[in-house]
């Protein structure tokens, strides 16, 4: 029999092209996702790459009881892939209290029930905002975590410390902390990929409907910073690579490899490029020329953060593999496709 992975958030960006990995890999995948930024379309999109319609319930993980529901309905799930949360920084800021409660109840809630059920771990959506800018590049999985700069990134913290003291309590589970640098791109099939609401926030989601026509003009965020070209410095990472990370992830839990019963992993290529590179690079890959023009730097942004995977490439044996520029033809392909929709 296959093992039965539960994946929260599976219609999202990073958690549909997991669950597609998952399935790959032959494990079978339950999704419980809220819809609140992703649509049921999504489900048969999963099931277009992969050939396997995944089970799918439409729920909040705040939902106590009616997660208890589907772990009663979908027996033997073996282990969690938690991806259901509120993500936009600024929009943290407004409303902190949203934050809290769904990112921080949710995860709760999850591991109230685990042991219930007999799940044997969870692995856990982390980030690299967890280390603010810090001291040392590429930065270690021991570097300092630092004080958050968003009520987002302060939830992301909080996690990873309710994780380890539940875990640390006696709890019967093991975790996987993965933190990821900046995922970007879309399935090489066109099916699955990122679809903001409304004006994008992130850099790789405002390039692609900037070249499209969507939007007029790409704001480069500040060139005043202290790198080789004067604008920020982050490590760009394929979101189908991203994805295998956590079919590892899951593997080393179910196999009991781990060597600790929290472990943490930064999940990044181990190179950064900075905004105006990244520019270049879609053109180069696209051939399409941008627009763009630079702007005052925006509140809150690390000036650079690039990962030393060595730890994921050593224990995990999971490494990046996508050239940047096949990753941002993804990303474009996906715009394209989006467009024949007539979706944006
Ligand atoms: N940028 C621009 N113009 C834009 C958008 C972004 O110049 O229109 C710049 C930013 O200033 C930054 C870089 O592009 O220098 C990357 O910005 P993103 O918003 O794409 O990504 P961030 O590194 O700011 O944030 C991402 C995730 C967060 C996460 C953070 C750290 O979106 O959820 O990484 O892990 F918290």
């Amino acid at each position: 029999m296959k093992d039965r992975i539960l994946v929260t958030g599976g219609t999202g960006y990073i958690g549909s092209h997991t669950v597609v990995e998952l399935q790959q890999a032959g494990y079978e995948v339950v999704i419980v996702d809220n819809l609140s930024n992703s649509s049921a379309d999504v489900v048969d999109n999963i099931e277009a790459v992969s050939g396997i319609r995944p089970a799918f319930e439409k729920l909040d993980c705040l939902d106590f009881a009616g997660l208890d529901g589907v772990f009663a309905k979908y027996p033997g799930i073996k282990a969690i892939i938690h991806f259901a949360a509120s993500k936009a920084v600024g929009e943290s800021v407004q409303k902190p209290l949203l934050y809290y409660r769904n990112n921080i109840v949710s995860l709760i809630n999850l591991l109230e029930l685990m042991p219930k059920y007999h799940v044997q771990g969870i692995v856990f959506s982390s980030s690299c905002t967890v280390y603010g800018q810090p001291d040392k590049l590429p930065v270690t999985e021991e570097a300092p975590i630092k004080k958050a700069e968003s009520p987002y990134g302060n939830t992301k913290q909080i996690n990873e410390e309710i994780i380890r003291d539940t875990v640390a309590s006696g709890a019967p589970i093991s975790a996987i902390l993965l933190r990821y640098f900046n995922p970007i791109g879309a399935h090489p099939s066109a099916l699955l990929g990122e679809l903001p609401n409304g004006v994008p926030q992130n850099l790789v989601p405002y390039i692609v409907q900037t070249a499209i026509g969507i939007r007029e003009k790409l704001s480069i965020f500040g060139n005043d910073y202290h790198t080789p070209d004067g604008t920020c410095i982050r490590d760009y990472i394929n979101v189908v690579d991203l994805a295998k990370a956590h079919v590892v992830a899951i593997s080393r839990i179910l196999e009991q490899k781990q060597k600790e019963k929290v472990e943490v992993f930064n999940i990044g290529t181990g190179h950064g490029l900075s905004v105006l590179q990244l520019v270049h690079a879609f053109e180069k890959a696209t051939g399409v020329k941008l627009n763009y023009q630079m702007a005052p730097r925006r509140a809150g942004d690390i000036e650079q953060v690039w990962a030393d995977p060595t730890l994921a490439n050593q224990k995990l044996g999971w490494k990046a593999e996508t050239s940047i520029e096949d990753t941002l033809l993804s990303a474009w392909k996906w715009q394209l496709r989006l467009r024949e929709k007539g979706i944006q």
